[in-house]
């Protein structure tokens, strides 16, 4: 079995068909567990089975999801969970998790779990289960602790806003105390020898009797709990960097639909260049430039990107990426410099690009503008400070600009680091099929005088530098350009 065949998917309850419906019936059937001794319907030692017309009753509407893994065609875990709205915000309840016995220890409940309970902005998260590893999962995805007391400080809420739009606990007994939260949910699951983390999880949220499950809830206004899981987060967030950009529908958004503008006004600032110069784009995202170059009738063209899936576009991490032969122009567009938190993986870019250019070949370069998103009065967060930084972060709004303009410029979802010029957001990821996901990511933002040096330290001549937009039209000022468009030369 190799991870590699894993997909994960996510799917409206009301977009399921009948064979779905059946695969998840059966994954549960195979798989949840047996009925203990005390079953009251006298099914003891015979598997737990839920129909799939059980499911169609209760999860075959717009109110609930489910979220897949399989391997190739085979399901080997799901998970069905609500998001409702209510008076606080919304709120991703867990109603079902069931993983395949042989894909279990692998990774994959937690991915699911992750996924869904993943938006920093929901007012609580939830889910009920017998499983302490579940609980864990809950405390890791959410990085606040599982609190009976928190639970039974917001009992109304619960009782009123979550539990009674479900339909198998909406009049479930639930109790709920300083020491305890376990709901009758009635399925009486065989727990005779109970693990460690059980028992450990007993002493948090009560022993739970046969038939019943605990209840978990996390909400948004308990602080953070697990503050060095929070803080390492940050700093591993250029892990997310691939993820997000792939997740990015960059061709339909505004910023790149001036292609042709700026392929002829960077053509138009460089020397006369043969229609056979070799050229490649570095970070070239769906390969927009290229075409453009392609239609104005240049023949040798190259388009890397490590997160892209357009035709034509070379998968590699231009970091290490070397060519065999080298280049006569590279572009390198639209912040694929600044892409990483740390100055090592963008000088890595730059010192990339200067590589596999030919001495007298061209590169240009665009990079984000500190000077504009520091104007716009972005909050100010040290990042040397790490105490305050990760409290500050963890309180960040999520925005949803990748999914949507791909504009990060918005102060709201910002804060700025001013020694190091980085900008840290949090990015919502919901549409298709797909998991749902956010990432942190922190990039990094420049000043003309910063790009201009990293770039002579490579061994690039700087022949022209300007603020500009979309387009490359017309020239902006520190204020008001986006980006930093640098012409270079290599010595
Ligand atoms: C904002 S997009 C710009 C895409 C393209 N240059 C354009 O103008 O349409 C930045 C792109 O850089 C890519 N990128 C960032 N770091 C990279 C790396 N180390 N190797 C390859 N691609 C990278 C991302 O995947 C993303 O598609």
């Amino acid at each position: 079995m190799s991870e590699d065949v894993l997909t994960y998917s996510v799917l409206s309850g009301s977009a399921l068909g009948d064979a779905e419906w059946d695969d998840v019936s059966e994954l549960f059937s195979s798989s949840y567990g047996f009925y203990s001794q005390q079953d009251p319907s006298g099914r003891a030692g015979r598997r737990i089975r839920l129909s799939p017309n059980y499911y169609r009753r209760a999860y075959a509407t717009d109110d609930y999801q489910v979220a897949f893994c399989s391997d190739k065609d085979v399901l080997v875990a799901e998970a069905v969970f609500r998001v409702c709205n209510t008076s606080r915000g919304r709120a991703a309840f867990v109603v079902q998790l069931v993983v395949d016995e042989q894909y279990r220890r692998r990774g994959i409940a937690s991915t699911l779990l992750h996924a869904i309970w993943g938006f920093s902005d929901f007012c609580c998260w939830g889910i009920v289960t017998s499983n302490a590893f579940t609980v864990e999962s809950l405390e890791g995805a959410t990085f606040r602790r599982v609190c009976p007391l928190s639970m039974k400080n917001n009992e109304e809420f619960v009782r009123a806003e979550i539990l009674s739009g479900i339909g198998f606990l909406a009049s479930a007994k639930w109790t709920v105390s300083a020491a305890e939260s376990v709901i009758d949910s009635g399925f009486y699951t065989d727990r005779s020898s109970p693990s460690e983390a059980t028992m450990t999880l007993s002493a948090r949220l009560g022993v739970l009797p046969e038939g019943a499950e605990w209840l978990a809830i996390v909400f948004r206004e308990q602080p953070l709990d697990d503050f060095k899981a929070y803080r390492s987060l940050i700093l591993s967030s250029a892990r997310f960097v691939t993820e997000a950009y792939a997740r990015m529908p960059q061709r339909e958004q505004g910023w790149a639909a001036k292609t042709e503008s700026e392929v002829s006004a960077i053509l138009g600032w460089l020397p006369e260049l043969p229609r056979t110069a070799r050229i490649a784009d570095f970070g070239a995202g769906s390969g927009r430039h290229v075409e453009a170059l392609r239609a104005a009738g240049f023949t040798d063209l190259t388009a890397i990107d490590f997160a892209s899936c357009a035709p034509g576009v070379l998968k590699e991490d231009v970091r290490s990426w070397r060519s065999p032969e080298p280049y006569d122009l590279i572009l390198c567009l639209y912040d694929v410099i600044g892409s990483f938190p740390d100055d090592a993986d963008n000088k890595a870019v730059l010192a990339s690009v200067a590589a596999n250019l030919r001495p007298g070949g061209y590169a240009v370069l665009s990079v984000s503008n500190y000077g504009y998103v520091a104007g716009k009065g972005a909050q100010k967060v040290d990042l040397d400070d790490p105490v305050e930084a990760t409290r500050r972060i963890f309180a960040l709004p999520p925005s949803r600009s990748m999914e949507t303009t791909g504009e990060f410029f918005n102060p709201n979802y910002i804060l700025l680091d001013d020694k190091h010029h980085i900008a840290c957001r949090k990015e919502q990821f919901s549409s298709g099929t797909g998991l749902p996901g956010e990432y942190l990511l922190c990039d990094r933002r420049f000043t003309s005088d910063e790009i201009r040096s990293w770039a002579e330290s490579c061994g690039l001549a700087v022949t022209e530098s300007r603020f500009v937009r979309a387009g490359f039209d017309a020239e902006f000022d520190v204020a008001t350009g986006k980006e930093i468009l640098l012409i270079t030369k290599k010595r």
